[in-house]
């Protein structure tokens, strides 16, 4: 009896912490999409292990979407982050239809005066973050939102980019147009884009930090 019991819980413990296989997952560094997308697998890559390995990526593989199970999370991460005064004055478009994501990358190329590029580096998809003009905090907020999405998509293997000018975009009319469109109505701030997806490519290694960033007072 004991015996079973014992079985048992070995069982659970290993559904809980069994790995892709790979041996990166192992240690705690898995990149493998499919271990971090799984739900009940667990690759516990820590909190400053994500905060240190996300990078910008500008090199996405467009044909590679992230599962709606996967960008839910992000953005209901996004929703945790702490806003002045616990307003929750951001909201968070997330934007995996093409025709949609095409016509962001055109008016984000168009705010750049550079028509024929994208901004985007090719990624399948995006969110946005745009925040509600109702006090003076809107570009502190959205930009706790921004970064909690980045450091969310990094722990489930998706890599994202800031991508700026959101601004621009909802201050156009066409970008008034696509939130009337959206039926969200208020004056917003656009804050910014998080392009999301998996890398097609080497993503460069980051600059070494200042040595004057940190200064203690003791
Ligand atoms: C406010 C802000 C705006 C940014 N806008 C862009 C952008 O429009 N395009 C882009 O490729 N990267 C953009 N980035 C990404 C930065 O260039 C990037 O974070 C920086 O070079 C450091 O690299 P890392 O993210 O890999 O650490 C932006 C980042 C921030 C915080």
């Amino acid at each position: 009896m004991k015996f079973i019991k014992l079985m048992g819980s070995m069982a659970i413990a290993s559904a809980l912490l069994t790995s892709c296989g790979q041996s990166k997952c192992e240690q705690n560094k898995c990149e493998q999409s499919k271990c971090e997308q799984s739900s009940e697998k667990k690759c516990c890559k820590g909190t400053l292990e994500t905060i240190k390995t996300r990078r910008s990526c500008r090199v996405f593989n467009p044909d590679s979407m992230p599962s709606k199970d996967v960008l839910s999370k992000i953005a209901e991460a996004g929703t945790w982050a702490p806003t002045g005064m616990g307003t929750q004055n951001p909201i968070i478009l997330v934007v995996t239809k093409k025709e949609m994501r095409d016509r962001i990358v055109k008016m984000n190329a168009k705010v750049m005066g550079k028509d024929s590029i994208d901004p985007f580096y090719g990624a399948p998809c995006m969110m946005i973050v745009l925040c509600k003009k109702d006090n003076n905090l809107t570009v502190y907020d959205g930009t706790t939102v921004m970064t909690t999405l980045m450091l969310a998509a990094k722990s489930l293997g998706v890599e994202s980019c800031w991508i700026h000018r959101a601004k621009e975009e909802f201050e156009s009319e066409e970008g008034k147009a696509i939130l009337k469109e959206l039926g969200i109505e208020g004056e917003y701030e656009g804050i910014g884009h998080v392009a999301l997806g998996y890398a097609n490519g080497e993503i460069p290694a980051p600059k070494e930090r200042k040595p004057d960033y940190i200064h203690w007072i003791e």
